[in-house]
């Protein structure tokens, strides 16, 4: 079986698409800035019968992604998934008229410079195994900009381009990129943005490769 690599992996959506992938078989590289949280991470998902390994990385640094990724690789096996979805920082929500161009330079490394990082890293190793999944996550503010989180509305759209030209560009090469867009919160119970519908979610995105983007409810008007 192959390697998940769950690029921003915390207790909500990042434990419960490892819980599922896992479940299905695949080892699960956890990746997040705090080395001892990836670690614990890994460890409870250990106790659920789940093979991960946490691996240290801030998405805003290239050589430190590139080595987490380089070193999941070596330790569990070639990445076959590849999931995008840290969650942003809130100082990336200003209003519009508060964001100065300085204010994007963290957005865009953040949603930008870091998924490009991670796919040049992981897509040699997809060309290898003749297939591959790339599943970006990302809130309602990447379809319908929000005033009030310009750093996260400028750089999300910038990512979903990424995204999409990704999905144009790799579908004839068994490689298929997919985006879901999550609207409002994620929310335990909820029927549509609980995290274990969520990943269910992204397990079959990753199974029926069908189309580029979809949603886990619809966007509010
Ligand atoms: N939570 C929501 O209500 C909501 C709503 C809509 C969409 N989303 C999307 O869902 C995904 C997040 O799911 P979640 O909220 O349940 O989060 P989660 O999987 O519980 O945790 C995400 C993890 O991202 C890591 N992270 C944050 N900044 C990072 C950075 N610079 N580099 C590396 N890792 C970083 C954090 O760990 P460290 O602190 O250890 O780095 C955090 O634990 C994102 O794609 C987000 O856009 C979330």
């Amino acid at each position: 079986m192959t390697t998940i690599a769950i690029i921003g992996a915390g207790p909500g959506l990042g434990a419960a698409v490892a819980r599922r992938f896992g479940r299905e078989g695949h080892d699960v590289a956890v990746i997040s800035r705090a080395r001892d949280r990836a670690d614990a991470l890994a460890a409870r998902l250990a106790d659920d019968g789940v093979h991960a390994r946490g691996f240290a990385a801030d998405v805003r640094d290239p050589e430190a992604l590139t080595a987490a990724l380089d070193a999941a690789g070596a330790a569990l096996g070639p990445v076959e998934v590849l999931q995008y979805s840290p969650l942003p920082h809130k100082d990336f929500m200003k209003p519009v008229l508060d964001t100065t161009a300085a204010d994007l330079v963290g957005p865009i490394e953040f949603s930008l410079y870091g998924p490009m990082t991670a796919v040049a890293q992981v897509l040699p190793g997809m060309r290898g195994l003749g297939r591959g999944t790339v599943l970006f996550v990302n809130g309602g503010s990447a379809v319908r900009p929000h005033p009030e989180r310009a750093g996260t509305s400028i750089a999300f759209a910038a990512e979903s381009v990424y995204a999409q030209l990704l999905h144009d560009t790799l579908a004839g090469d068994g490689i298929h990129a997919a985006q879901l867009i999550i609207p409002g919160a994620i929310t335990p119970g909820d029927p549509h943005t609980d995290p274990g519908v969520l990943a269910d979610t992204l397990w079959s995105l990753h199974r029926t490769r069908d189309g580029f983007r979809h949603y886990a409810a619809p966007v509010a008007p």
